[in-house]
């Protein structure tokens, strides 16, 4: 090893019992530099992050690690019962006096925090942060670590562009500061604008190593897919005319402000705003999560009763969460239980469920899908990102509903598998469904949508259409320099 490298992978293999995961990966890695990896859902780059850290027994060949390696990995491993500050500082607690230890976390975690422009609370419990802040903490807890290498794995799925950005420079001047960082993300430009060299991983296997000025999004989509691809978004839907499907008027609920718009049959609302601005608020509240302190709801001209979650089911309306682990998924279960979960009566024959039409109705997700899996008794916890995030929308689907609200459909899924869950919604939308896309990523909302609302503080900023639908105006509305 040269004595310039702080990582040497030699050969490496990787199995989950007999499952052969990885192999033949070869790299090195040097300070100050910064590596990505790039690769489909399920390509193994989840898999490849835990055997570096030592969370998973490599099946063959070598790891030499010469500094320490922390990782943010994919999905998030904070105590929710502990504060921020504990949780960065879990396992690696000061020793001193508890009044002093309490202070030096206190301050620490301050200054990691900044370093990064969030301002949370040290004695925040996490159980009560959002999902942004949660990554947030991760991150922070990760680079307090003071490692020589950091890797991270998908860290800004949660994120806007602007908390994207502030990491990118405190990723710069990390790597600046001898550190060697290994960055994975299905956001290509990201990887691209980051990373010197990006190695590709394609079903387990080395599909090249790059360096990023060789190599466009199209190229490195390209080469993940091992194909050429076509044009990522579907034609967009004709402009829906008739009455509306969905009536909101002056809705207010904790997080949402006097919100008002209309959705019609047929027609892919886009909804946009900052973190935290109350995009999810909104839709938590539409589906009977949050108490309506204010405004009417009205389907097909028809004032309805909101006030649970059966109220919304009952009103046809699906729902997929932003959090695909809190409140999704259920992790220990089986791919098919978790799919046909929210329709569960649909699936009982005197009284007994019938899981055999489970399994076969999973079975058509799977394959629709393109789901990677080994069956659909695996549990989901076993599966990759990307792919959980395909049943978790599989299980929204099968409640068959008339209006579906997609919290952040696509985060943490490959090219590939995103035009698919985009040609899957554009023709939900085309068979006459009402969808309400939320999403941070603005080309997605752009290349799906006519209109786009625009949240800002708990309340809709302007709906975008026409000429408006470009990047900038969205910005500037979700920042409030332009009313
Ligand atoms: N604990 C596990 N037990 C069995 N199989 C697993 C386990 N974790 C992952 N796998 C399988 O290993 C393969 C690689 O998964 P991995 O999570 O490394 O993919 P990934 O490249 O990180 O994908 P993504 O982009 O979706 O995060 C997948 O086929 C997955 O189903
Ligand atoms: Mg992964």
């Amino acid at each position: 090893m040269k004595n310039s490298t702080v990582l040497d992978v030699r050969e490496l293999e990787c199995a989950y019992g007999t499952v052969k995961v990885l192999s033949g990966i070869s790299f090195q890695l040097e300070p100050g530099t910064i590596l990505g990896i790039a690769g489909e859902n399920g390509a193994g780059k989840s898999t490849l992050v835990k055997c570096i850290c030592g969370l998973l027994k490599p099946a063959a060949g070598q790891i030499q690690r010469q500094v320490p390696a922390a990782a943010i990995h994919q999905e998030f491993n904070l105590a929710p019962d502990l504060t921020v500050a504990e949780n960065i500082f879990l396992g690696r607690e000061p020793e001193c006096g508890s009044m002093l230890k309490k202070k030096f976390m206190a301050e620490k975690t301050e200054q990691l925090l900044d370093s990064l422009g969030v301002s949370i609370t040290p004695e925040t419990l996490v159980s009560a942060l959002t999902v942004a802040e949660k990554q947030m903490v991760e991150i922070a807890k990760a680079v307090g670590s003071d490692s020589g290498i950091l890797i991270m794995d998908e860290p800004t799925t949660v994120l806007t562009q602007t908390e994207t950005e502030k990491l990118f420079s405190l990723v710069r001047a990390l790597t600046a500061q001898g550190k060697a960082v290994i960055y994975i993300s299905h956001k290509l430009d990201e990887v691209l604008s980051l990373c010197s060299r990006i190695m590709v991983l394609r079903d387990g296997a080395m599909a090249g190593m790059y360096n990023a000025s060789e190599l466009t999004p199209r190229l490195l989509a390209e080469k993940m897919v091992g194909r050429e691809l076509s044009r990522i978004f579907p034609d967009k839907l004709p402009p829906p005319a008739g009455v509306p499907k969905l009536e909101v008027e002056h809705l207010c609920a904790r997080g949402v402000n006097d919100i008002s718009f209309s959705l019609h049959a047929g027609e892919i609302l886009g909804v946009a705003g900052l973190n935290g601005a109350g995009r999810s608020e909104l839709a938590e509240t539409l589906f009977g999560l949050r108490k309506i302190t204010a405004g009417t709801v009205r389907i097909n001209g028809k004032e309805i009763r909101l006030r649970s979650v059966r109220d919304a089911l009952k009103n046809k309306i699906a729902f997929l969460t932003e959090d695909r682990q809190g409140s999704g998924l259920l992790l220990d279960f089986p791919i098919d239980l978790n799919m046909t979960l929210a329709a569960l009566p649909e699936y009982k024959k005197a009284g007994f469920l019938d899981f055999k039409k489970i399994a076969r109705k999973a079975l058509q997700y799977i394959k629709s899908f393109n789901l990677k899996c080994a069956s659909p008794a695996q549990a989901v916890r076993h599966l990759s990102g990307g792919n959980q995030q395909k049943a978790a929308i599989a299980k929204c689907l099968d409640t068959a509903p008339e209006i579906f609200i997609f919290d952040e459909p696509t985060r943490g899924v490959d090219v590939g598998a995103r035009r698919e869950i985009y040609d899957f919604v554009h023709s939900l939308a085309g068979k006459g469904a009402a969808c309400l896309l939320i999403s941070s990523d603005l080309e997605e909302v752009l290349g799906l949508c006519r209109r786009i609302m625009v949240i800002r503080n708990g309340s809709c900023a302007g709906i975008v259409s026409g000429e408006e639908l470009t990047e900038q105006h969205i910005i500037r509305k979700a920042a409030g320099v332009e009313k």
